[in-house]
Order: structure tokens, then C-alpha cells, then sequence
């Protein structure tokens, strides 16, 4: 992964596979090392900075890359909507420029890729797109990476069934399993489909991995013989007023134990959290099946990763 030492983390498809791959068995070594007890904790990211800038609530994203960034070594600084000038009375432009001259990495969440874009144009020091509408390469790793520690590393010819929104998480999960061999199926209602030049890349993909792509409005058809079952929110951040309307329009689409029963016996669960019970049922959500609390955890191991590998800094 010495390729992405100063590349900016906008998608996932950005990754050949051996990056992918890469990313991931560091975040696998990191896990291990730093959760060791005892022995000397590698700091590689000392004198490192990172700038936050949220422009959306978080939990996982924040605390897991400020934490995982202090355990490095390095220092993270969390910039939210209220903080800095930036939105009011200042530019993307001139804030990726200023906090170039601070900062090791600019990590952001924000609302539309657009800005994503623009940071990464003017930013003069690697950039972590942390959600966009469109993306969010850090779920992904983390949830490729809970997969690989569940089934093993070689997750080719495993299907995973996306049963909900055709959203920003779907779109990184569906084009880092292409990566890694998998099967895609999609279960979207109507007018929910997910991004047309994104599901073309996820084809792609999968062509040249070897995996196999579907797509339909029956959650039972998505979810048969899947062997991971996954589903976020019906109301991502931003469209809170649209949340009657979705919900009614995503009746039927609730993962919930009769749902599970069609999937392969030994079928996981997955959600990127946060999470509720109208897309996910306690019944799967707390159940053995349930993945998603190493899932969060892994946000952490794989932030490290990628601020790593973006600095050179891997040991
Ligand atoms: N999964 C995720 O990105 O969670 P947060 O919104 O809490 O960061
Ligand atoms: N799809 C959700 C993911 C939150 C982590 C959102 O964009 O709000």
C-alpha cells in the first residue's frame, strides 16, 4: 500500500484489489498489536495532525478516528458545523487551503460530494472523504474487514444482499465486495434504486473479479442464499423531512427474522449503524447473527490504516 501515500480516500473503487487488501490486513495488524497487552505500542503517526471537519452528526466516525489517531501518536482535531469559518464566512477552497499548511490529513463529512471534490482539488495534504451523499469508503473497509474475520480472507463467490436504500453506504459496500470476488444482489423499492454510474462501476468490478451482480424490488429475492444480509437507515442525514414518505414507501422492506430465514443458515448480519428498528428487527439486530458491533469496532482499526498508508507511515 506504499501506492497511497499522499492519494486521497474519496470511494472505494478508487483501490485495486491489492490495496484493498492491503488496507485491510494492516488494520488486521493493528487490531492485534494494540489490543495485545503488554509488549511496545508502534506510534508511527507522531507529530501527525488531522482536521475533522463534520458538517453532519457522527458517532463512530468521530470517536473511532480520534481515538485510533491519539493511539498512533497523533493528534485529531474535530471541527464541527459551529467551529470554523468554513459554509459562513469562508470557502472550501480557502479551507482546504488553510488547513493544508496545519495539517497532516483533512478528514470530512459532508453533504454533497461535490465538496468532497473540491476539497481534495485544493487540499495540499491527503484528504479521507468520512460520508459524502455518495460514499463512504471507511464503512466499507470496516465492514469488508469483519467479513474477512468471520469467514476467513478469501470472501470470493460469498454473497452479500443489500435489502433497503440504494444509498452512500450501499455504494461502498457493493463496490468493495466487486473488488474482493463477491456477489452483489440489491433489493431497492422503487425510485430508491442506487446511483446508475455507480452500480455500472459495481458491474464492472464484478465482471473483472468474479463476482455476479443482481439487482430487484423483492427483498426475499436479494436476501436467498445470501450469506450476509445488510441494511441501513430508510432516512439518512439530510432527508429527515422526507421520513413519513420513506417510511411508507420501504413498507415490507424491515430485515426481520422471517427475512434472515431465507438466506444461507450460516447468513450474518450487517448494519453500519445508527440503526432502527423499523429497517432491522431486535430479533436479527441482537441476535448471534449480528455483526455489527465488531463491524463499529472495526471503523477504528481501519481509519488507522488508511491515515497510515496516506502518510507513508506504515510500519
Ligand atoms: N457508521 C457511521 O458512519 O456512524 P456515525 O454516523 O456515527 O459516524
Ligand atoms: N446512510 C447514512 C449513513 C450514516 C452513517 C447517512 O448518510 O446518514
Amino acid at each position: 500500500i506504499q501506492s497511497l501515500k499522499g492519494v486521497h480516500f474519496v470511494s472505494t473503487d478508487q483501490l485495486s484489489k491489492e490495496e484493498l487488501q492491503g488496507l485491510l490486513d494492516l488494520s488486521k495488524y493493528y487490531k492485534e498489536t494494540y489490543k495485545a497487552k503488554g509488549g511496545l505500542k508502534p506510534k508511527p503517526l507522531e507529530g501527525d495532525s488531522m482536521a475533522m471537519i463534520f458538517q453532519k452528526r457522527s458517532t463512530r466516525t468521530r470517536v473511532s478516528t480520534e481515538t485510533g489517531i491519539a493511539m498512533m501518536g497523533g493528534h485529531a482535531l474535530f471541527l464541527g458545523p459551529s467551529d470554523i469559518q468554513l459554509g459562513v464566512n469562508e470557502s472550501m477552497r480557502d479551507t482546504a487551503l488553510v488547513l493544508s499548511r496545519f495539517n497532516s490529513i483533512i478528514l470530512a463529512r459532508v453533504y454533497s460530494h461535490n465538496d468532497i471534490a473540491e476539497l481534495a482539488k485544493y487540499a495540499t495534504v491527503p484528504v479521507i472523504n468520512a460520508l459524502s451523499d455518495l460514499h463512504h469508503p471507511l464503512q466499507s473497509l470496516a465492514d469488508l474487514m469483519t467479513l474477512q474475520e468471520h469467514f476467513g480472507k478469501d470472501l470470493s463467490g460469498k454473497t452479500v444482499a443489500w435489502v433497503g436504500d440504494g444509498n452512500n453506504v450501499l455504494h461502498d459496500l457493493a463496490l468493495g465486495s466487486a473488488i474482493l470476488g463477491m456477489n452483489v444482489n440489491i433489493a431497492t423499492p422503487a425510485g430508491f434504486e442506487c446511483n446508475p454510474t455507480i452500480l455500472a462501476k459495481v458491474k464492472e468490478l464484478a465482471a473483472k473479479h468474479g463476482g455476479k451482480v443482481m439487482t430487484t424490488s423483492v427483498a426475499a429475492d436479494a436476501v436467498a442464499n445470501a450469506d450476509v444480509v445488510v441494511t441501513d437507515t430508510w432516512v439518512s442525514m439530510g432527508q429527515e423531512a422526507e421520513y413519513a414518505a420513506r417510511l411508507k414507501a420501504f413498507d415490507g422492506y424491515q430485515v426481520n427474522k422471517e427475512l434472515m430465514s431465507k438466506a444461507n443458515p450460516n447468513a450474518v448480519f450487517l448494519h453500519c449503524l445508527p440503526r432502527h428498528p423499523e429497517e432491522v428487527a431486535d430479533e436479527v439486530f441482537y441476535s448471534p447473527q449480528s455483526l455489527v458491533f465488531d463491524e463499529a469496532e472495526n471503523r477504528m482499526w481501519t481509519v488507522m490504516a488508511v491515515a497510515a498508508a496516506q502518510l507513508g507511515k506504515v510500519e
